[in-house]
C-alpha cells in the first residue's frame, strides 16, 4: 500500500517506487510537512526544530509554548491568519470583511484509485494494476465554517504524487476566497536553484535557472491563459543538480488559466515552493453550502537529476492525463494550410495540396484559418462558424470527400472562444464578449474574447461547432486561442472576481462535451502557438501546437525546454518553408525534418506543390522514416543529450523503455575553425548488450556507446544533421 496513516505518530506517509512524502498532524491539529525525497521508512518529525526564536513569531492562542510558531514550522497547506507570514496558499475574507482563518485537522480517508475533480482535468488511473490511491485530509476553520479538503493522489510506479483541494462553506455566512492555491512544499533547509520556463509568442518555454535567495521569486500569468510568457511548470533543484545527477522537485499545474508559481526563502533559510491560481482579479465568494475546486498540481521528485523528473512527468501525462483513442495511436502526418497559403486558398488549391500530400505519403490535410464567414484576413468573422462555400467553390462535404478519396483524412481549424467585432455573432450579441461597461475593450489581433463563463454562450458555440463537424468526415480539429484576456466583466457574474476561473471551468465543460460527442476526433490545442501548452489542455487535446515559430534552429530550443515538463507525444512540430517566415533563417530540409520528427504531432506546413523534385524525394523518405520511429517518439523515454543554447551540437534521443531500440538525433549548430569532431553520447541502452545500427552493418557495444558515444561526420557547415537508429542484438 502506498498510503499509510500512523495513528500513534499522526503521520501520513505516501510511498512511491523511489520516493517518500510525509506529513503529520501535530498535537495542536496543524498539518505539518515533514519530508519529500528519496524513499525511506520511519518518521521524519525529527527534522522539525522548535525554539523560542523571538516575539516576532506568533503562537496560536491555545498553544502554551513559545517555541511553537507557524511562522517557522513547515506547512502542508499554508494559510493566512494564524501566524505564518510567508506566502500563503489560502487567503479568506469573511462576511464582516475580516481576513484570517485557522485551519486544523478534522478527519481523513484513504481510498483505492485516483480521485477525480468535478469539472476539472486531473490525473486518472484506469487500471487496478497502477496501484493508485487517494488520500483526503479535511482541515477546518471553526469560526467561519470553512473546510478545506486536501486531496492527494499517488501513482506509485511512476513516482507521481498529485495534490488538489476542495474548499467548502459549511458555515452560515458567505466568505470570499481571495487566494486559493493548490500546493506548497516547505523545505527546512537547503541551497537551491529554481528552474522556470519562460518566453514569449514564437519563443516559448526556454528553461531559465537561478539561485533561490532571500525574498520571493515568482512567475505566473495574469492573461487568462497559461501563456506563451511563463509556463506552469516549476522545478526546484540543489545547486549542483544536473541532467543526470542530484535532487529535484517539480510542480506542474493542471490548469489552463492564470497561475502563480513562487519560491520563497524565509528568515530561517527555509524554502517554500508553491503553485496555484493567480490571485489577480480573483475574488471568489462561497455561499453556505457551496464548494470551490482548487485545480490539481502534479508533483514528482528525482534523486537522479532533471532527466528523471521529465521521465516521470512524461509517463504520467502520456497515460494518465491524455485520453481518448489517439492517446495510444500513431497520429496522422499532416499538411497544414496555414504557412502553405495563409488566407489565400480556394477549394481547388486545397485539392492540389491534397493531391501532392497523398502522393508523398502524408495522412491528412488540415484547412487552417480562413474557411468561414467572410474571413479573408484576421480582422473579421470569428464567431461566424459557417462554411464560406463561395471561397471553397462547393460544400465542405464535397471538399472533404475529395480529400478522403485521395486517401487522406481531413482536419479543420477553429478559434471558438473568440469573436470579431466585424461578425454576425457580435452584431447579434455584443454582450457575449468580455468587455467592461463604459470602457472600450482592449483588442488583441483585432478580436474580443467570448464570455465562456456563460452557459448560453457555450451552447451557441457548441451548436455551431457541431453543425460544422456534422457536415463532413472531419477527423481532426485544431482549437486555437489567440489573445490574452484584458477586460474582465461578465454580465451575469455575482462577483467579477469569479470570471477568469469560471471562464476556464466553462472552457473545460465545452471541451468535455465535444470529446464526449466526438470520441474519435483528434483535437490539437493551440494558442498563438504554445500559449496554452499546459497539462490541463492535454486532458482534452493529446497534442498541442508547440509554437508559431517553425524555424528548426529556434524549435530545438523550444522543444528542448518543452521536454522538461511535457512528453514529446504532445508536441506539434511541422516542417515549414525557408527562409523561415518568423526569422528568415535557412536550414536544410533534412535538419528541418529531423527536428520536426521529435514531435508526436509531426507534419508539414508549406506549399508542397511548389517544391523542387529533390525536396519531394526527401519528404517521402522523411515520412517513411517517421512511420518507423513514431512509436518511440510517442512512447519512448526522451533524453536531452545536450543543450541547444550551451553546446555546439543539439542532440536528443528516444529509447524504448526496455532498451531494445533507440534513436539518437543530432544537429550541428555551431561550426568553428576546422576539423574538430563532435561526439554524441546516448543513454538508456542496456548495459552489456550489443547494438546494431539500422540500415548499416555497424555494431556497437552499449557500454562504449554510453561512455564515449559516436562521432558525427565532421561538418563544415551548420545544420548538418544525423539520426542514428540502434537495435539491440544481444
Ligand atoms: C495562430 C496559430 C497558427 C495559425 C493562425 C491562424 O497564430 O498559432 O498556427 O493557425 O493562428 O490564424
Amino acid at each position: 500500500m502506498s498510503l499509510h496513516f500512523d495513528s500513534a505518530a499522526g503521520t501520513f506517509t505516501i510511498h512511491t517506487a523511489n520516493t517518500t512524502y510525509q506529513m503529520k498532524v501535530d498535537e495542536y491539529g496543524y498539518l505539518l510537512h515533514l519530508y519529500y525525497g528519496a524513499r525511506t521508512e520511519g518518521c521524519m518529525d525529527y527534522l522539525v526544530t522548535y525554539a523560542d526564536r523571538s516575539g516576532m513569531c506568533a503562537s496560536p492562542h491555545d498553544v502554551a509554548d513559545r517555541t511553537y510558531s507557524l511562522d517557522v514550522l513547515p506547512q502542508e497547506y499554508a494559510f493566512q491568519g494564524a501566524g505564518d507570514m510567508r506566502n500563503p496558499l489560502l487567503v479568506v475574507r469573511d462576511a464582516e470583511g475580516t481576513f484570517g482563518c485557522d485551519l486544523r485537522y478534522v478527519r481523513h480517508e484513504i481510498r483505492d484509485g485516483k480521485y477525480g475533480l468535478p469539472g476539472f482535468p486531473a490525473v486518472y488511473s484506469e487500471s487496478a494494476d497502477d496501484d493508485a490511491q487517494s488520500l483526503s485530509v479535511v482541515l477546518a476553520d471553526k469560526r467561519t465554517g470553512l473546510e478545506v479538503e486536501l486531496l492527494y493522489g499517488v501513482l506509485p510506479k511512476l513516482d507521481i504524487v498529485t495534490r488538489a483541494a476542495i474548499i467548502r462553506n459549511t458555515g452560515s455566512k458567505k466568505f470570499v476566497l481571495k487566494r486559493a492555491q493548490t500546493a506548497c512544499l516547505d523545505m527546512v533547509h537547503g541551497d537551491f536553484d529554481v528552474i522556470t520556463f519562460d518566453g514569449r509568442h514564437a519563443m516559448e518555454r526556454r528553461p531559465s535557472r537561478r539561485a533561490v535567495t532571500h525574498g520571493s521569486f515568482s512567475v505566473g500569468s495574469r492573461r487568462g491563459m497559461s501563456s506563451n510568457q511563463y509556463n506552469p511548470v516549476m522545478i526546484l533543484t540543489d545547486r549542483d543538480t544536473t541532467e543526470t545527477a542530484g535532487r529535484a522537485w517539480s510542480m506542474s499545474f493542471v490548469y489552463s488559466g492564470g497561475f502563480l508559481a513562487e519560491v520563497e526563502k524565509d528568515q530561517y533559510e527555509q524554502v517554500r515552493m508553491q503553485m496555484g491560481l493567480s490571485d489577480e482579479q480573483f475574488s471568489y465568494p462561497l455561499e453556505p453550502g457551496e464548494q470551490f475546486v482548487v485545480p490539481e498540481v502534479i508533483m514528482t521528485y528525482s534523486g537522479a537529476g532533471l532527466e528523471k523528473i521529465s521521465h516521470n512527468l512524461h509517463r504520467c501525462i502520456r497515460k494518465h492525463v491524455c485520453r481518448g483513442p489517439w492517446r495510444d495511436r500513431p497520429r496522422p502526418i499532416l499538411l497544414n494550410s496555414w504557412e502553405a497559403a495563409y488566407f489565400d486558398f480556394t477549394g481547388d488549391s486545397l485539392c492540389r495540396l491534397a493531391d501532392k500530400a497523398a502522393e508523398l505519403g502524408l495522412d491528412m490535410l488540415v484547412m487552417d484559418d480562413g474557411w468561414f464567414g467572410n474571413r479573408c484576413d484576421d480582422l473579421r468573422a470569428l464567431g461566424d462558424w459557417t462554411v464560406n462555400e463561395e471561397k471553397l467553390g462547393g460544400s465542405l462535404k464535397q471538399l472533404v470527400d475529395y480529400v478522403n478519396a485521395e486517401g487522406l483524412k481531413f482536419g479543420i481549424w477553429v478559434e471558438p472562444e473568440m469573436v470579431s467585432e466585424d461578425s454576425d455573432l457580435y452584431r447579434a450579441h455584443p454582450d457575449w464578449a468580455l468587455a467592461i461597461p463604459g470602457k472600450d475593450p482592449a483588442l488583441g489581433r483585432d478580436q474580443l474574447v467570448l464570455d465562456m463563463s456563460r452557459a448560453d454562450v457555450r451552447e451557441n458555440i457548441f451548436e455551431q461547432l457541431c453543425a460544422v463537424l456534422d457536415q463532413a468526415n472531419i477527423e481532426y480539429l485544431k482549437w486555437d486561442y489567440n489573445r490574452s484576456i484584458v477586460d474582465v466583466y461578465s454580465r451575469f457574474a455575482t462577483d467579477q472576481g469569479k470570471v477568469l476561473y469560471d471562464y476556464i471551468a466553462g472552457l473545460y465543460e465545452l471541451l468535455e462535451r465535444l470529446v464526449e460527442r466526438y470520441p474519435n476526433l483528434l483535437i490539437e490545442g493551440c494558442s498563438a502557438g504554445g500559449g496554452r501548452f499546459d497539462v490541463g489542455m492535454l486532458y482534452y487535446t493529446p497534442q498541442i501546437w508547440t509554437s508559431d515559430n517553425t524555424d528548426a534552429h529556434d524549435r530545438m530550443t523550444i522543444q528542448y525546454g518543452t521536454s522538461f515538463g511535457y512528453p514529446c507525444s504532445a508536441v506539434g512540430a511541422h516542417v515549414s518553408a525557408c527562409p523561415n517566415e518568423i526569422n528568415g533563417r535557412e536550414v536544410p530540409l533534412s535538419a528541418r525534418g529531423l527536428v520536426a520528427m521529435a514531435g508526436g504531432g509531426f507534419g508539414y506546413e508549406l506549399d508542397l506543390v511548389e517544391l523542387p523534385e529533390r525536396a519531394w524525394e526527401i519528404i517521402t523518405h522523411q515520412i517513411e522514416t517517421y512511420r518507423e520511429i513514431e512509436h518511440l517518439v510517442r512512447e519512448g523515454l526522451y533524453y536531452r543529450l545536450s543543450s541547444p543554447k550551451k553546446d555546439p551540437v543539439c542532440a536528443w534521443e528516444f529509447a524504448a523503455e526496455d532498451g531494445s531500440e533507440a534513436i539518437v538525433c543530432a544537429v550541428v549548430i555551431e561550426v568553428e575553425g576546422y576539423g574538430v569532431a563532435d561526439y554524441v553520447v546516448p543513454r538508456g541502452l542496456t548495459p552489456g548488450a550489443m547494438y546494431r545500427e539500422v540500415n548499416s552493418d555497424k555494431v556497437y557495444p552499449a557500454d562504449a556507446l554510453m561512455d564515449m558515444g559516436v562521432p558525427l561526420p565532421i561538418s563544415s557547415a551548420p545544420y548538418m544533421s544525423r539520426m542514428y537508429r540502434f537495435e539491440r542484438i544481444g
